[in-house]
């Protein structure tokens, strides 16, 4: 494996029952690469961004992460590693904004109340909405509670982030900011897979842009 190789699929299938979803996915995902998945509903592009948190299980070839089998890595740790963020958000609805953020941290990472607070509280800086944090998720606008879901995600100080249609449930306004917050950790050079049809935006920062074709993954010539 080269050093800078994150993520390998190797010859990867996968099934729903006798359904065949995608058929020897070979790729392989340096650091801070920005790799775009598009193309048709119900083309196997969500499922193969769980098979990579192990939502999803595969049924043939390997998924590995910094050259270990997918399968062998606990599954906190994969998905403190691998981050997901989902279209509809999944907030805790009966908590606030910082104890959305804060909960994590103290359960999985074991951080104290304080520490939790500190470093939410940045983060909540870093998305423009420091002063949501004793908001509920219903008190917020749909692209506010997408740039939160992204500020629980990179507090777990994930290697990967996979974004499924991060703005397919936003309005033209609300999604300018989720975009612009994505551009951001691109710029960061986070090693992102995001699944969109925001045609432009993903031609701008994608590196490789992929889709599915007859259940096999085909890389789209740019331009
Ligand atoms: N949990 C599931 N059980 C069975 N079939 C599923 C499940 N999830 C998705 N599918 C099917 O797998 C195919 C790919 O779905 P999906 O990965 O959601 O596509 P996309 O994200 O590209 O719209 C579709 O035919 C879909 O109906
Ligand atoms: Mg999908």
């Amino acid at each position: 494996m080269k050093k800078d190789c994150i993520l390998e699929f190797e010859n990867v299938t996968k099934y729903y029952g006798s359904e065949l979803v995608f058929n020897n996915v070979d790729l392989k995902i340096k650091k801070g690469e920005v790799i775009s998945l598009v193309g048709k509903s119900g083309s196997g592009k969500s499922t193969l961004l769980k098979c990579i948190n192990r939502l999803e299980g595969i049924n043939a070839g390997k998924i590995k992460f910094k050259g270990m089998e997918i399968s062998e890595i606990s599954l906190v740790e994969l998905r403190q590693k691998i981050g997901i963020v989902f279209q509809d958000y999944n907030l805790f609805e009966h908590l606030t904004v910082l104890d959305n953020l804060t909960i994590g941290l103290i359960k999985i990472k074991g951080y104290s109340k304080k520490e939790s607070v500190h470093k939410s509280l940045n983060v909540l800086k870093k998305v423009d909405l420091a002063d949501k944090m004793d908001k509920y998720p219903d008190e917020l606008s749909g692209g506010q509670k997408q740039r939160v879901a992204i500020a629980r995600t990179l507090l777990m100080e994930p290697d990967i982030i996979l974004l499924d249609e991060p703005t397919s449930a936003l309005d033209k306004e609300m999604k300018d900011s989720v975009l612009a917050l994505i551009n951001e950790l691109v710029d960061e050079d986070m090693t992102l897979i995001v699944v969109s049809h925001e045609d432009e935006f993903i031609n701008k920062v994608s590196d490789r842009i992929f889709s599915f074709n007859k259940h096999t993954l085909l890389e789209k010539k740019n331009g």
